[in-house]
């Protein structure tokens, strides 16, 4: 097989999208990428040791320890180019990243968010797609661009809101759309295919 890609992927807590994503690619030998980083902006990310303990190098920007978004940015674009990794998955990063970031690796940075966008940009997804008495909500994984979850949509999974859907049991059956979402798109980007998967 040729040499596979190289991807690093960025937590901020439990890092389930990052396991799924991990163990896709340590259980394939003929998966075309290979997990080189999982990288977090919280010291104390549960993700970190079970990344460890996969067998993955870790390591931590701490936000707290950098003044502006644009220092982080520019600690983790150094952390990252030693790295060097061929594509960039967030895995439930929650930062947004500063152009000084999505411009340094523009084109290989994938996100996955729990939304059907352009629907529900930023936060509480779940919440509002409720409130709205939407039939259906999701999750979405897209190519990260300058803008807040505004990127290239390359794969999507729909998931029907039940009449007693709160926000929490609406997210667990999301997230399990997710961790089958991001793996298939990540294969399919890996190999260079850029069109839309719906699962
Ligand atoms: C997931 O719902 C993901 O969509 C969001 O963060 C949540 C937790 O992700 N971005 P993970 O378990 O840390 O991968």
């Amino acid at each position: 097989m040729a040499d596979k890609k190289r991807v690093a992927v960025l937590i901020s807590g439990g890092g389930s999208n990052m396991m799924t994503l991990a163990q896709d690619m340590l259980g394939d030998p003929s998966h075309p990428g290979t997990p080189v980083l999982v990288l977090s902006n919280i010291a104390d990310a549960d993700g970190l040791a079970k990344a460890q303990d996969l067998g993955i190098a870790t390591q931590v920007i701490d936000q707290k320890s950098h003044a502006s978004r644009e220092e982080f940015d520019a600690s983790l674009n150094d952390a990252l180019r030693q790295a060097a990794p061929d594509v960039i998955c967030l895995a439930g990063f929650m930062r947004i990243l500063s152009p000084v970031f999505v411009n340094a690796w523009d084109g290989k940075v994938l996100n996955i968010h729990p939304s059907l966008l352009p629907k529900y940009k930023g936060l509480h997804t779940h919440a509002r797609a409720i409130e709205a008495g939407d039939p259906e909500a999701g999750c979405s994984v897209h190519r990260v661009t300058a803008g807040l979850d505004e990127g290239p949509v390359l794969g999507q999974a729909h998931v029907d809101i039940e009449p007693d859907d709160t926000p929490e049991t609406l997210a667990s059956r999301v997230l399990v759309q997710e961790h089958l979402l991001y793996p298939a798109v990540l294969r399919r980007f890996l190999g260079g295919n850029e069109g839309h998967l719906r699962l």
